[in-house]
């Protein structure tokens, strides 16, 4: 693998190489199982793989957040070496290379910046749009590979595509899960260990709540999950909607559930100082 750190020489060795289709997988770093499984589709789908890690400072509308973010440099390198190719590369920008000047675009994700997350964190989203869009720019990828676990982030990029008329290919990939069940995350090393040890209830409680829904009505089953995170020391549920997979808008009643389209129940914790995103596909039987 290649390691580069400019948009110039990116574009220069892509270029020479000219190879096709160019697969993209966008991470922050502190790479572990999830990203891997994204970076293991690329090479299943693409002869250049290219692997950006850029922690964003335009996505974090937490100054702390993005302070305390994990940063592990030498260790992403180890991992990405046991799986990429001679020719692939790894992108490792500092800022001045993605925002050579600041960026103030502002984007509209139509209903997908009024539910869930983008209520939660104003500008994430926005952000996210920036940084992927300047990626895409750099990068030219036929393919770009993103996981499931950032479901709304998942929806909000296949509009950014389809606004921007952009030919790349958006890919949705699988959550990968702790043994556990405990969504794999870069921010899971920051839990403290007693809420480390707790962690499971999300993924436990997302499960019965898929189960739920032959025999009981949504506010119900929202009542549930609430009680079960709210239940556990150092847990605080900041919502639970349940949502199809396209305009992400919530349901209030299982009337409202469509034939034909694919339902997510979605949740964000706040795990002691922590804050985890999970979601399970809610399916009417
Ligand atoms: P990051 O949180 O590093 O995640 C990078 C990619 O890995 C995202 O597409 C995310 O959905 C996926 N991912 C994370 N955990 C996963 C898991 N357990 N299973 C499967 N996929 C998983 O998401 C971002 O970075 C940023 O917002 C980014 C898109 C890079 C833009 O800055």
């Amino acid at each position: 693998m290649q390691v580069i750190s400019t948009a110039k020489e990116l574009r220069y060795i892509n270029g020479k190489l000219n190879l096709s289709p160019v697969g993209l997988v966008p991470t922050m770093g502190a790479l572990h199982e999830g990203h891997i499984s994204l970076v293991e589709k690329a090479l299943s789908l693409s002869p250049l793989v290219i692997v950006s890690i850029f922690v964003n400072p335009a996505q974090f509308n937490d100054k702390n957040d993005l302070k305390n973010y994990p940063r592990t440099p030498e260790d992403d390198l180890l991992l990405l070496g046991k799986v990429l190719r001679e020719n692939d590369i790894v992108f490792t920008p500092e800022v001045k290379e993605i925002y050579p000047e600041t960026d103030t675009r502002k984007f509209s994700f139509g209903n997908l910046d009024n539910v869930m997350e983008a209520l939660h964190r104003p500008g994430h989203f926005n952000g996210v749009g920036q940084v992927v869009s300047r990626l895409f720019d750099i990068v030219k990828p036929d393919i770009a590979i993103f996981g499931q676990k950032d479901f709304q982030q998942l929806a909000v990029i296949k509009e950014l595509v389809r606004q921007t008329g952009d030919k790349v290919k958006i890919i949705g990939s699988p959550i990968i899960r702790e043994n556990d069940g405990l969504a794999m995350s870069s921010r899971n090393m920051l839990l403290e260990p007693e809420i480390r040890k707790n962690a499971p209830v999300i993924f436990k409680t997302l499960s019965a709540a898929a189960e739920m829904i032959t025999g009981h009505d949504i506010p119900e089953i929202k009542t549930f999950v609430g009680k079960q995170i709210n239940n556990v020391p150092g847990f605080d549920i900041e919502y639970f909607d349940i949502a199809d997979d396209t305009e992400l808008i919530p349901v209030s009643s299982r009337n409202e559930m469509q034939k034909g389209k694919r339902y997510f129940g979605c949740i964000a914790v706040r795990a002691g100082k922590i804050r985890l995103i999970d979601n399970i596909e809610i399916g009417l039987v």
